[in-house]
Formats: structure tokens, C-alpha cells, sequence
């Protein structure tokens, strides 16, 4: 399964994930308990003739009607350039505006973050809406009077897990600046050349933050952005720097006077400010997402203010179930789509208090999530399955000894089998609380399948069905629909278009028709929305009653710990290792975090270096291009790669092997023999690197 378009690259993964995802029995039905139906914003089951394919678009109508607009719009939907779309066309609003100014009248003392730093003894810090705004402002005033930046103008942010973040964001969002967030665990060289795509000049970072115990140098990665982005045609001409403890500096790396700025420094000559907040247009691009693909280079995906926001929003209550009154805490981490969404703009804009916790979820023990959901008064709780089955491995009966109450537990990011959904639900909701497992991707801004919390059952090991004004339909390879209870596995799409969906990929509005649409289009001429399903990517099954089970990429994507990672990304770091001629990067199965990478490389001709060697330079060349997080569990240095006789790497063989599973058809291979030979060279030896240190988990994507 492939998408025909010229991205798709000769030699992809030829093993999908979804022929290694597990696959559990179809489990049965469980009934919402009662008293969190009686609670719940949406139980009235009108609101399914509310959201039914016969109300598309104005379903959707609902959602904007959360927001505050400075103009109204117009028309919810103009489709008139599918599968390019305008949500809430000629209306205009301001994103920091809707989650904080309009909360000032009746919430302005309530938490809108509640930040947990990671030491043990650290207490939570409070940061209430009133203070939330001042400092937004403050931050707003900064950035356009000493960065000089105007609306529309790109700023790359590489973070930890600290409330300056979201008030970065924040600001951004106040003057109409595009902020494009880096995944604070990436390495500074990954944020360059992010920050060259999108053409900023400003980048903004932070001196160090807590994670499992250590105080880690993260302005250390500032001059590898400011290199890598230099190489990719990106001058950043402005570095400002949060501090973690403020007046002090934690970070040993010099700083350059000039280019570099401690925010701490500039913010006295803001103090008290207050920045008019832009009114944008609905569709003008609010924050770039870079995720990773089919080829080694990430797509910036552009996501809009009105269309986005209303999603978000309209999600946040739907599915997560939020109000004002709300304490809720989602384990991602804000450098990720799951933490744009569902920490910073969803829950802000209803109101509600969210909860930012800086560091590991199993520092110092896996007690600690659960006495920190206690000390906070946490209702609904959103992570990840990896962390759940790392929380669960590492202390199954910690959540009954702190006495949570949760009503709503959500999970997303990869497929949760049913043993660790049920602990989940047992162990720590105590079976008072609704489990909601929910699937989408950084392109679709928001959920797009899920049980609705209070009509629909649960079903352990499937999402739900589609979010309100979701209709997916899973396609096989002609385009034909897959009844539902046929029970084979297709594609799954999305047939319509929706607010959340990403408007474009960042400069390259070719690659975003080819990756997204070009597969099941049938009239590239047509600009009905009718010709343009959305293709995502993920295989899946579609049940009888019409839940959907996600089975995983069909392409060179790989999903480690609910990160996606892409293969390409991961072989082109190997291939900077000068000694390496080939290199080939697959999925494999992992009891922890779903997926891990494992890399097969082939060295140059007369290569004397020991492989121990080159496998370690491999490590460190991956961990320098993207990051720790996407640190190979091993890496076997082999004599020569499996290819068909056109010269095509057959990585689906090097996946089989590596999963102990079936290698498939190995007759049309150019080299048969090397087959064995790689067999027998993993059983014989222990991988030539092994990830060492603890499995961390990095809570959800
Ligand atoms: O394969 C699906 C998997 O994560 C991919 C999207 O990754 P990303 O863009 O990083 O966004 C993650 C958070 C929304 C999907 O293509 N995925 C996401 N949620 C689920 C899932 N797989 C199974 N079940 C889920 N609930």
C-alpha cells in the first residue's frame, strides 16, 4: 500500500506496520458508568442528528460558536479549491485572545496552568488566567518591539516542558506570528533545519530544564540550530533564552553577545504591557507542526487559526469532556500535535486548567503521576499507551494507593491492547471512569475517531467511531469501501474534508495534494471536496458496529513509543558515517514502547574499522541529526543487504528477521544467501549496540 505520487520513494519499508500490529480478538462492550454520563457535555444522544453526514459542513458550526470572533464569519466551508479548504470564511479572531483575554470576566483567579516541576520536593506552581495574560503580553511586547517580528512572520521554538512555552506560544499566537514548536527532545541540529524550512530568524529556547533526576544543558543545542539552519539558507539573527530559575543561569554554554538574549534581561522594560491582540483572518496559518514522512525530509504542517481553534475546542468538550471547573492533565509533551491541541489550545480556550508536568512520568517512582493527579485534583487524565505500559510494568497497584478521582481517562498515539486498556480502566480509573482511545495525526489538527464519551460503549483494543462530524470509511487498494464486519484490513480515510484538517504543507503545496489526496482521487481536475478523501496513512479494520481498530503505518513511518519517526530520516543520518555505503532502518516489535528502530548498515569496500566501531559513530550520527528519541535499538553491520535484482534494499526481509517473523518471498532476490547469513550473524552475536541505560518512557506524543 502506497500513496502513486512522485514522493513516494523506489526503495520504501517494503513490510508495512500493519502486517507486524499485533492482533488481539475483538473484545465486547462496556457501558459508560452512569454517573459520568449524568455529568457529561455531550449525553444528549440528539447530538448525533446534530453531527450526522446530512448537517456537513454546518455541523461544524457548533464548534466555531465556542469561540469568541472579532468579525463573524460568513460561510462555514468554501471547498471551491479542494482539496485546499477555508473553514469560517471571512471571519476573523484571535487564538490568545479566545483562550485567555475572553476567561478574564468570571475566571480570572482560576489556574489556567498548573506547572509540576520534575524534583521530587518542588511544588506545583499556579499560574492563574489574570497572570497568564500579563505575562503573555509582556512576552507579545518583546517579540514585536525588540524582535521586530509582524504578523504572518515564522518563530521556531525548541523547549522543554516549562509554562514559558505555552506563553511563548501564546504571544506568538497574540500578534499574529506563525510559531512553529520543536520537540524539545530533538536535537538542536533537527531544529535548524526546521527552522530554515519555515524561514525563521528568531529562535527561542531555554537555558535547562529536569528530566529523571539530571538538570539537562538544553541551550547547549542553540549553536546546532544556528549552524544547521545557516547550512539550509537561514540566518537566525536572534537567540532569547528563558531561564529555569530566573536571575540565574543553569547552563554552562557560553552564550554570544549580539545574537543571544536572556529573556530575563528584556522583560523588566516590558513589565505592565499590554499588546492589542492582532484579529486574523480564520484561514491565516496560526503554528507549522513539522512530522515526519515518507522521505527524510519532515513536513511543516501548516495549521489555520479559525478552523483549528474551533476543532480543538469543539473536541476538547466533546471527547475530553472539559469545562472551566476542570483540572485535566495530558502527559504529551507540547512539542508534539497531541500537546498543541490537547494541553495549550483546547483546554485554554474552554476555560479549563491544564496541568504541565516537566519531567519524567516515573521520576523518582512510578508512583509519582498518581500523587500528583491527587495533590492537583486531576478529573480527566490523557496519555499514552507506552506510558501506561510502563507505569503499569514498573508499579501495578501505585494508582489505588493515592486514592484519584478521575471520571475521564484518554489514551492516543498507538494501538493499546486490551491488558493494559484494562488496568487502565481497573486500576486506574477503579472502574468509575470512562476510557476513550483516540486516533489521529499531527495533519488532522485534532481526534478523529474516538467513543463518544457518554453514548457510545467502550470496546478495549479499538477507537471508536467517528468524532462528531467524522465519517471515516476504510478503502482497499482500487478505491472500492470495505463494508463494515467484512473484516479485512484497508486504509482508512476520511471521505469530507473538517476544521482541523492542516491547510497545507508548508511550502510545498504539491507534496500535501500527493501525500494526502493523490491516491484515492479520482478527477484531479475536480474541485468537489466529493473527489478529495483524505488518506492517512494507517491501516485498519472496520467492525461490524462500526468501531474502527487501527492496525498501524502502511508507510515508512515508524512509531516509537507514539513518536513518529520516519525511516528515511533515521537511514540518512547513518549514511553522514562516512564508512557506511547502505543503510536500512526498520520497525520492530517492542514490549514497551510498540516500536523500536533497528539499523542494518553495509560498509564501504576495504573498511577496516571494527563494526562495534562504526555502530557507535551510527548512534551517535542519528542522535545528533534528530535526537536521543530516536536512538536505535541496534545496529547489525552486515556484509551486504538483501535486494531484488533491480538493486532495491528488501527491507521487508531485514523486518522479518529482526521481528523473528516470516521473511516473505525470498526467490526474487538478487542475493538469497545474505538472507542466512544475516540470520545466523543475530543469533550468534549479541547486536553490536544495544540501547543502553533505562528505557525511558516520554509520556505521549
Ligand atoms: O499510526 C497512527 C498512530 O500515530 C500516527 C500519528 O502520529 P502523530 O502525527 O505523531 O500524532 C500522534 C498523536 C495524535 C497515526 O497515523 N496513532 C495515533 N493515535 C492512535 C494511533 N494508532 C492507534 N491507535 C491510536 N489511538
Amino acid at each position: 500500500m502506497r500513496g502513486n505520487g512522485p514522493e513516494a520513494p523506489a526503495a520504501r519499508t517494503e513490510i508495512t506496520e500493519a502486517e507486524i500490529a499485533a492482533h488481539w480478538k475483538e473484545e465486547s462492550l462496556l457501558p459508560p458508568p452512569p454517573e459520568f454520563v449524568s455529568q457529561a457535555n455531550m449525553r444528549d444522544p440528539a447530538a448525533r442528528e446534530r453531527f450526522s453526514r446530512e448537517r456537513f459542513p454546518d455541523c461544524f458550526r457548533e464548534y466555531a460558536d465556542l469561540l469568541r470572533w472579532d468579525r463573524p464569519f460568513e460561510r462555514v466551508l468554501a471547498s471551491d479549491r479542494a482539496p485546499f479548504y477555508r473553514w469560517f470564511v471571512g471571519g476573523r479572531l484571535n487564538a490568545s485572545t479566545n483562550c485567555i483575554d475572553r476567561h478574564l470576566p468570571l475566571h480570572a483567579d482560576k489556574p489556567a496552568i498548573l506547572f509540576q516541576p520534575e524534583p521530587a520536593e518542588a511544588p506545583p506552581v499556579a499560574i492563574s488566567y489574570r497572570e497568564l495574560h500579563r505575562r503573555v503580553n509582556e512576552m507579545a511586547a518583546l517579540l514585536r518591539d525588540h524582535c521586530r517580528l509582524v504578523a504572518g512572520d515564522r518563530v521556531t521554538i525548541h523547549m522543554p516542558m516549562v509554562p514559558e512555552l505555552p506563553i511563548t506560544m501564546l504571544a506568538c499566537a497574540r500578534l499574529g506570528l506563525v510559531h512553529s514548536v520543536v520537540f524539545g527532545g530533538f536535537s538542536g541540529e533537527a531544529a535548524g533545519r526546521r527552522a530554515a524550512d519555515s524561514g525563521s530568524r528568531v529562535l527561542v529556547t531555554s537555558d535547562a530544564f529536569w528530566r529523571n533526576g539530571v538538570l539537562v544543558d538544553h541551550f547547549a543545542q542553540a549553536e546546532g540550530a544556528v549552524v544547521a539552519a545557516r547550512e539550509g539558507g537561514q540566518e537566525i539573527d536572534t537567540v532569547l533564552i528563558w531561564s529555569r530559575e530566573p536571575g540565574r543561569s543553569l547552563s554552562r554554554t557560553p552564550e554570544l553577545p549580539g545574537r543571544d538574549t536572556r529573556i530575563d534581561d528584556l522583560l523588566g522594560r516590558y513589565s505592565g504591557r499590554t499588546v492589542e491582540p492582532v484579529a486574523m483572518d480564520s484561514e491565516a496559518p496560526l503554528f507549522l507542526m513539522y512530522t515526519s514522512g515518507t522521505t527524510g525530509r519532515p513536513k511543516g504542517c501548516q495549521h489555520s487559526t479559525g478552523g483549528y481553534l474551533s476543532y480543538v475546542a469543539g473536541t476538547s468538550r466533546a471527547i475530553l469532556d472539559l469545562r472551566p471547573e476542570d483540572v485535566y492533565w495530558c502527559m504529551a509533551d507540547i512539542g508534539w500535535i497531541t500537546g498543541h491541541s490537547y494541553i495549550v489550545y483546547g483546554p485554554l480556550a474552554l476555560g479549563a486548567a491544564t496541568v504541565l508536568y516537566e519531567g519524567l512520568p516515573t521520576f523518582p517512582d512510578p508512583g509519582r503521576p498518581w500523587r500528583i493527579a491527587k495533590q492537583l485534583g486531576v478529573g480527566v487524565f490523557h496519555t499514552s499507551p507506552t506510558a501506561i505500559r510502563q507505569l503499569r510494568r514498573l508499579g501495578p497497584e501505585e494508582p489505588r494507593k493515592y486514592g484519584c478521582r478521575f471520571r475521564l481517562l484518554v489514551t492516543v498515539g498507538e494501538p493499546i491492547e486490551p491488558e493494559a486498556w484494562r488496568w487502565y480502566y481497573r486500576e486506574v480509573g477503579g472502574g468509575r471512569a470512562v476510557v476513550v482511545d483516540t486516533w489521529w495525526q499531527t495533519e488532522t489538527g485534532g481526534i478523529l475517531c474516538a467513543t463518544w464519551p457518554a453514548l457510545d460503549a467502550m470496546k478495549p483494543g479499538s477507537t471508536g467511531p467517528g468524532a462528531p462530524g467524522i465519517h471515516p470509511v476504510v478503502l482497499d487498494e482500487h478505491g472500492q469501501e470495505i463494508p463494515a464486519g467484512e473484516g479485512r484490513a484497508g486504509n482508512i480515510c476520511i471521505p469530507h474534508p473538517w476544521p482541523g484538517l492542516m491547510q497545507t504543507i508548508w511550502g510545498d503545496p504539491d507534496r500535501y495534494v500527493e501525500q494526502y489526496f493523490r491516491k484515492y482521487n479520482r478527477d484531479p481536475a475536480s474541485k468537489d471536496w466529493r473527489a478529495w478523501p483524505y488518506f492517512a496513512g494507517d491501516g485498519a479494520l472496520l467492525a461490524a458496529d462500526g468501531y474502527v481498530r487501527i492496525l498501524g503505518r502502511v508507510d515508512d513511518v515508524i512509531n516509537v513509543a507514539g513518536h513518529r519517526l520516519g525511516a528515511k530520516e533515521i537511514e540518512s543520518a547513518c549514511l553522514m558515517v562516512p564508512e557506511v555505503a547502505e543503510a536500512a532502518v526498520v520497525p520492530v516489535a517492542d514490549e514497551l514502547k510498540g516500536r523500536v528502530p533497528v539499523v542494518f548498515v553495509a560498509l564501504h569496500h576495504g573498511v577496516t574499522e571494527p563494526p562495534g566501531e562504526v555502530a557507535r559513530r551510527v548512534v551517535l550520527a542519528v542522535e545528533t541529526a534528530i535526537g536521543k528519541i530516536a536512538r536505535p535499538k541496534a545496529v547489525h553491520v552486515v556484509p551486504d543487504m538483501p535486494k531484488t535484482r533491480s538493486g532495491k534494499i528488501l527491507r521487508r526481509v531485514l523486518a522479518g528477521i529482526s521481528n523473528g517473523s516470516d521473511t516473505g518471498d525470498t526467490s526474487t532476490l538478487a542475493n538469497p544467501e545474505v538472507v542466512e547469513r544475516i540470520v545466523a550473524q543475530l543469533q550468534s552475536t549479541r547486536p553490536a549496540t544495544k540501547e543502553d541505560g533505562p528505557q525511558e518512557t516520554e509520556g505521549t506524543p
